[in-house]
């Protein structure tokens, strides 16, 4: 099983790579990971590059997906929405339309703020975003409130109930990523 990770904060620190690091722990040691790096350089959607063939980063960004058997992405928020970064790289996984790279790849996606809402808007709508590319999500998603006291602490030791709820995700992303997507009729 190959794993796509993508961290949505292009900070130094993030907590949302802290998230997704610790999520990536529970996944059975034979699985490999690919930490997605392109989101930084990734050029703005841009219809008319994309109609015109495209650019290398995009094509290269979309074979880390296409190589994928599960995605996980951790999802900041910024102004109750996703981070810029994101979505635009989720918008140019997202084309071709009905045949994006992520078409039938196992999806989960989880977040973490330092508000109370735990970046939970940013983990729907990545979710939403994700759906459309025809990814199959997992039913768990998780949004962790209030990220400084514990992503700033070293070492990061996650309360029960995060680290619990993490395993449980981890463990649905893989068994979903063991069913072969459903075929129409
Ligand atoms: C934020 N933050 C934030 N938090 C939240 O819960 N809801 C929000 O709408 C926002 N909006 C927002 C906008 C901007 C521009 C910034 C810079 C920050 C706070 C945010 O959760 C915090 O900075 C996290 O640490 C960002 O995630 P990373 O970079 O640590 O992964």
């Amino acid at each position: 099983m190959h794993v796509l990770a993508i961290a949505g904060s292009l900070r130094t620190g993030s907590f949302n790579a802290a998230l997704l690091r610790a999520a990536l722990g529970h996944l059975p040691a034979e699985a490999t990971v690919t930490w997605e790096t392109g989101l930084r350089d990734l050029p703005h959607y841009d219809q008319d590059l994309d109609d015109a063939g495209g650019h290398p980063l995009v094509d290269a960004f979309r074979a880390r997906c296409a190589a994928a058997d599960a995605v996980l992405v951790a999802a900041p928020e910024y102004n109750t929405g996703l981070p810029s970064a994101l979505k635009n790289a989720l918008d140019w996984a997202s084309r071709p339309f009905g045949n994006s790279p992520l078409k039938g790849t196992a999806a989960a996606v989880i977040g973490t703020s330092t508000g109370r809402s735990g970046a939970a808007r940013a983990v729907e709508q990545a979710r939403f975003v994700l759906l459309i590319c025809g990814a199959r999500l997992t039913d768990a998603h998780l949004a962790v409130p209030s990220a400084r006291p514990i992503f700033d602490a070293d070492p990061v030791v996650l309360p029960d109930d995060v680290a619990g709820a993490l395993a449980g995700l981890v463990g649905e992303l893989v068994t979903l990523a063991s069913e072969p997507p459903a075929t129409p009729g």
